[in-house]
């Protein structure tokens, strides 16, 4: 592999319609979906991208049925025990993104062990954007900011593009490759201020079905793109 992007960011679309298609139920998709991510992590990790980040659950996913949204909790819960866990002793670093309000205790609590056992680690990060909004980061970024002006520990004249990089839920570099899976080609709130050069890749494939020789394609079309970031040719 010629460049392998620094941070990859997935949109992991298609669960409910790959389970529907095999006529189950949408938690089915949910369970396939969990684990394509738990392999393509790994493989992240071993191609070297250093920073992952993944669309687990927006905020405007709380508007699907309890049943769903308990079961994608459920589930979350689950894999921060397990295979969370797993991943962490592989060298893999976890943290979230995303508002804690409205989110159970049990998850937090799963949320708040994995990060702390996995937070020494460096080879990889997997960012799990949870209850998240691109818009709603935003928001909460200038609500910090603007407490910090106020607490003098910032100036007007020292926020810039990176500065604000500090402000979002998690200090990461911006997105270099996007990638959206199961036909829609949209970025549906997610990380839009990381976003801002990011190269844009959309496959048919829906979410479970998303392989890791499918990650490598994403990366060649990625290499294959003159990235000149408003620069003239
Ligand atoms: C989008 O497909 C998928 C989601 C809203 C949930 C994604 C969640 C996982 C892959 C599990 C995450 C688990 C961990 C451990 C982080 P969709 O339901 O919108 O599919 P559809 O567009 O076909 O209806």
């Amino acid at each position: 592999m010629k460049k392998v992007p620094t941070h990859v960011a997935i949109i992991m679309d298609g669960n409910g319609r790959w389970a529907k298609e095999k006529g189950e139920k949408r938690s089915y998709g949910h369970k396939y979906g969990a684990k394509t991510l738990e392999t393509l992590a790994l493989h992240a990790k071993k191609i070297g991208i250093k920073y992952l980040s993944v669309y687990a659950f927006s905020t405007d996913n709380f508007k699907r049925s309890v049943e769903e949204v308990s079961f994608i909790m459920d589930l979350l819960v689950y894999y921060c025990k397990n295979r969370l866990k797993r991943l962490g002793e592989e060298g893999v670093r976890v943290v979230f993104s995303g508002r804690r309000e409205g989110l159970r205790s049990d998850v937090l609590d799963a949320m708040e062990d994995i990060t702390k056992k996995t937070s020494k680690n460096s080879s990889c990060t997997l960012n799990v954007c949870l209850n998240y909004g691109g818009q709603e980061e935003i928001i909460d970024s200038f609500i910090k900011l603007h407490n910090d002006i106020n607490n003098d520990d910032i100036k007007l004249e020292e926020i810039d593009r990176e500065t604000l990089y500090k402000y979002m839920y998690q200090n990461l570099p911006p997105i270099d490759l996007l990638i959206r899976t199961g036909k829609e080609h949209r970025l549906s709130n997610f990380m839009l201020y990381q976003m801002f050069y990011a190269e844009l890749y959309f496959v048919d494939t829906y979410f479970p079905d998303f392989k890791c020789k499918d990650l490598d394609e994403a990366i060649k079309y990625y290499n294959n793109k003159e990235r000149r970031f408003g620069n003239a040719k």
